[in-house]
């Protein structure tokens, strides 16, 4: 049975909890492997409404083990909150849901200096999601972070805490000339959260060696997307993590060779929260409707997204860096009435022309884009089923999209629902299921 990723091809929420829900109920496993509560992914299903921060997104199936995994920061109050709110909407969560014990944990000093971090840099700042990922990375990396696992082991504990609130206390102080917050019950309070979730933590690399090893479907759910990515992405403009397909080996101990096919989901437009690079941003009037028209607030923090038209150089990039094998389209019917689209196709600045996204974009003012204009369509397609039921013009836009990222759309969705999704004209049937 095959191990898929679901990866995000842009900025983030690209609709990854709808697509990881849809494909959930084929699955054994649904494992994170990035990120933290800075992610927000939304699952409708019928009249309600989840949105997931940490927890998988296979929590609502019955019978999958959803993971989180050694690649994550976990904030452990979010997650407990996170959790008892499932289990208040009848979600039985500690019968399916499994911590690596080797994750690493975001203490309230971090998220403090989160906030610190981005005042200092002003102007520069990166409008993080203020969740204490970056400073949780920056002590994972500079070893000086705290496991989960860790928490369960007294002493060790109480050495390191005590070692980490010194040296916070004194950042916080000395560079930042705030007061420290009160961190006198952090220890009890982190060993009461840590016992709670105690039978839930397992070795999640081994887990999941073993569930493909028995023939099991595990499935990877990205958080954030490829230009988020530490590495590959609009750098400094990103998270702390390795969102692509590349973060899932680390992130979770499943060996790189053992991945079958990578999915990447890409909204039918571009959107963006936080600073950073963005060439296809629209403003004003247009961008507007397209926020209006797609609802296009952050799921965790509930700032208004930018919006812009889709970018294949992003969309191209993200596919060839994450060796995508199939593309899930989602948002198609937020552009319905929009009248003609604009697709880039690539960036131009003074005579060079940039068909993969350059490392320097957003940077220089004289960049320009180069963009083909398409005929728009009219008709409300949320109730479309077929492919080949679109409107004419709204089949040309998806073919051209497929032209230009190099992949095929195997999916598309037109709605937020679980039911408001097809085939793609060349997707294929199987390769997404057990
Ligand atoms: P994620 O972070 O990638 O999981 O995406 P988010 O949940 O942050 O944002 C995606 C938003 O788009 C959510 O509000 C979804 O309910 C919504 N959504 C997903 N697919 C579609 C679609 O095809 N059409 C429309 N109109 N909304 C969608
Ligand atoms: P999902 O999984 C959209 C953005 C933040 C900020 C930058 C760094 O829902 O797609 P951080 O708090 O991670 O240090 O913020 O990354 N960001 C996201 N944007 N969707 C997300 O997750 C995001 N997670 C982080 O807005 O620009
Ligand atoms: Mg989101």
């Amino acid at each position: 049975m095959p191990s898929n990723a679901v990866i995000g091809l842009q900025w983030g929420d690209e609709g990854k909890g709808k697509v990881i829900d849809t494909l959930a109920h084929e699955a054994h496993v649904v494992a994170r492997y990035a990120g933290g509560n800075n992610a927000g992914h939304t699952v409708i299903v019928g009249d309600e409404k989840y949105v997931l921060h940490l927890i998988p997104g296979g929590i609502l199936h019955e019978g999958i083990c959803n993971l989180i995994g050694r690649g994550l920061v976990v904030d452990l109050g979010a997650l407990i909150e996170e959790m008892d709110g499932l289990i208040a909407r009848g979600v039985p969560v500690e019968e399916r849901l499994r911590l690596d014990g080797r994750a690493h944990v975001i203490f309230p000093y971090h998220r403090h200096v989160d906030g610190l971090v981005e005042k200092w840099r002003g102007e520069g700042r990166i409008g993080t999601t203020g969740r204490g990922i970056g400073p949780a990375y920056a002590d994972k990396v500079a070893r000086t972070g705290i496991r989960v696992a860790d928490i369960l082991q007294p002493k060790i504990f109480q050495t390191r805490l005590k070692a980490a609130m010194a040296e916070k206390a004194a950042l916080i102080e000395k560079v930042y000339g705030e007061e420290p917050q009160n961190w006198s019950t952090l220890y009890e309070e982190s060993v009461q959260m840590a016992e709670r979730l105690r039978p839930l933590i397992v070795d999640g690399g081994a887990m999941l060696r073993e569930a493909y090893a028995k023939g099991e479907y595990v499935l990877f759910e990205g958080a954030q997307g490829a230009l988020l990515d530490l590495d590959g992405g609009t750098y400094p403009y990103v998270t702390s993590s390795w969102t692509g397909v590349a973060g899932i080996a680390g992130g979770t101990g499943f060996p790189p060779n053992h991945l079958d096919r990578a999915m990447g989901v890409t909204k039918a437009y571009t959107t963006r929260v936080g600073e950073g690079p963005f060439p296809s941003e629209l403003f004003e009037e247009v961008g507007e409707r397209l926020r209006k028209a797609g609802n296009e607030y952050g799921a965790t923090t509930g700032r208004p997204r930018r919006c812009g038209w889709f970018d294949g150089v992003v969309a191209r990039y993200a596919c060839q860096t994450n060796g995508i094998d199939g593309v899930f389209l989602t948002n198609l019917d937020v552009l319905s009435g929009f009248g003609n689209l604009q697709v880039v196709t690539a960036y131009r600045e003074k005579e060079e022309v940039f068909r993969d996204y350059p490392s320097q974009v957003g940077l220089g003012k004289d960049l320009e884009m180069e963009t083909t204009e398409l005929p728009g369509w009219t008709e409300d397609i949320t109730a479309v089923r077929n492919f080949s039921d679109l409107p004419k013009a709204c089949q040309d836009y998806v073919r051209f999209l497929e032209k230009e990222m190099g992949a095929r759309i195997e999916r598309i969705s037109v709605g937020p629902g679980r039911d408001q999704i097809f085939m793609g004209e060349s997707g294929q049937e199987d390769l997404w299921q057990r």
